[in-house]
């Protein structure tokens, strides 16, 4: 059962021609973090904002178009990890081919008279939805692992230069994704800087958790003699999945001293409320195709006042237009194909085909994902890993603990015998229990073992009752984890 009922909404239509560049389909929204808790912040008044009444009617997307937008996703799955590949629907990618086409029909005009001027109506759309003061601050990359290199070879450069010292630190949460911990180890351990883990609380109860944690780790810092010289802080956490009060923690970093602040927002844009502005990080990305429609691959990258961060951030693949800008410098890394980077108006037309356009669908997959949830959890007598507020489109949703879930590889059984078996695709979490704690638990003991479920707007009840069954089904057989075969993952 699909959560859309109201038959008709108001929307702007943009034409599908991707010669065509009207103003962006909605004007920028105007609530502030205060009213969103998952933006940093927590308050009393967590409404939604209503974006600005459009002109035109347009009836609103039906259920049997819903399907066949996602037509292409391989039927009899539950498909209910948006969070990793995120998904595209069929008009986006057929903007997508007009685009290719129109590349490949004549390339040398393409490349000379429309490539840039898109790109740059594409970062101006972005702009506006991320409330960023100026364009120049916004850039496309293809996904947030470049933008991490992006950030973090500039940071190498200055521990190279000797602008840092041997033991000035960059601070992280151990959860961090694998590529940008990589990343550390690539561009700035080998110049001398240290890294700095913060534990993330997990099953966290609330963002003071998580600041009391993240306060402990810059006392370490200052422990260790060095400064500070970058945090990065993931909005919304990859695995355990929870959404970080990166307001209130950047606030804490300008009074710590710490020099720049990177934001992950890798799963944020289109499951979440992004004011740079408000958000105050000095660099800030966010993946396009998880939870904005776009097909794989692109994301922004915000720096903060581009201009004045002395010209030393740069694209890590270097071509002509080396020196030039972010924006333009990713805006030819040689020549490839561009067309993911041009379609973000055919996402606005995509997305306010939709009530309440994007606002609308964050709101409900938040409020379907809890409601999913909570049913799991209910069923499996386990709980949710972080209380409603501290998510967005994804929930992490506890296993009982008759799964017997021990160790990583055990993890990786179950969430192949889940695909294999009961046509599920969900990423499972394995977490032991520590020293001295005593729970989570559930009746039978305790609770090691998590899925994190997604909900975007092509997800029914039935994907999630199927996995409840299949759970289930495992537990009544009597199998625990171990028992699974071991499948191809
Ligand atoms: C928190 C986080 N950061 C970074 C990434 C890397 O994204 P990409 O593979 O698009 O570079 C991911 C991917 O899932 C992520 O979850």
């Amino acid at each position: 059962m699909f959560w859309f009922c109201s038959p008709v909404k108001l929307v702007f239509t943009l034409p599908q021609n991707p010669n065509f560049f009207p103003h962006p389909p909605f004007s920028h929204h105007t609530m502030n973090e205060d009213e969103d808790p998952r933006n940093g912040v927590v308050s009393e008044n967590n409404h939604h904002h209503t974006p600005k009444k459009p002109k035109l009617t347009q009836p609103i997307i039906s259920e049997p178009e819903i399907r066949e937008e996602f037509s292409h996703h391989q039927p009899g799955i539950a498909r209910i990890n948006n969070g990793s590949f995120g998904s595209c629907p069929r008009s986006v990618l057929t903007s997508q081919n007009t685009w290719l086409l129109r590349f490949l029909s004549q390339p040398d005009d393409f490349h000379s008279n429309t490539l840039r001027t898109g790109i740059s109506h594409s970062r101006a759309l972005i702009k506006t939805l991320i409330n960023a003061q100026n364009v120049d601050d916004v850039s496309l990359v293809d996904n947030a692992t470049t933008a991490a290199a992006i950030v973090l070879q500039q940071i190498g450069r200055r521990f190279a230069r000797g602008e840092f010292c041997r033991n000035d630190a960059v601070i992280i949460f151990h959860c961090a994704y694998q590529a940008v911990k990589k990343s550390i180890l690539a561009y700035v351990t080998p110049v001398g800087g240290s890294v700095i883990e913060v534990r993330l609380p997990f099953p966290v109860r609330s963002n003071d958790e998580i600041i009391e944690e993240f306060r402990k780790g810059l006392e370490r810092g200052r422990e260790n003699g060095g400064r500070v010289r970058l945090a990065i802080l993931d909005h919304i956490t990859s695995m355990p999945s929870v959404v970080v009060p990166v307001k209130e923690l950047i606030g804490i970093c300008r009074e710590n001293g710490v020099d720049q602040v990177f934001v992950d927002g890798a799963h944020a844009i289109g499951s979440l409320r992004i004011d740079v502005s408000e958000i105050g990080a000095d660099f800030y990305v966010s993946n396009l195709y998880k939870w904005f429609f776009s097909p794989p691959s692109v994301a922004f990258l915000y720096c903060r006042n581009s201009k004045g961060s002395d010209g030393d951030v740069h694209h890590p693949v270097v071509s002509h237009e080396y020196g030039n800008g972010l924006p333009a410098e990713s805006a030819w890394v040689g020549a490839r194909d561009y067309s993911p980077q041009l379609v973000v108006p055919a996402i606005f037309d995509f997305v306010n085909r939709f009530e309440g356009g994007i606002e609308g669908i964050m709101k409900r997959n938040h409020e379907e994902v809890v409601k999913m949830g909570s049913m799991l959890a209910e069923s499996w007598g386990t709980m949710l890993g972080s209380p409603p507020e501290m998510c967005a489109s994804m929930i992490m949703v506890g296993l009982p603990s008759r799964i017997g879930m021990t160790s990583d590889d055990d993890a990786m059984r179950l969430r192949s015998h889940l695909r294999v078996y009961h046509g599920v695709e969900v990423p499972v979490y394995h977490q032991a229990v520590r020293d001295g704690e005593t729970d989570p638990r559930d009746k039978d003991g305790y609770i090691t073992g998590y899925v994190r479920i997604s909900h975007q707007v092509y997800n029914t009840v039935e994907d999630y009752l199927k996995l409840k069954n299949a759970i289930n089904q495992i537990l009544e057989e009597g199998k625990t984890c171990k028992m699974l075969p071991k499948e191809r993952t």
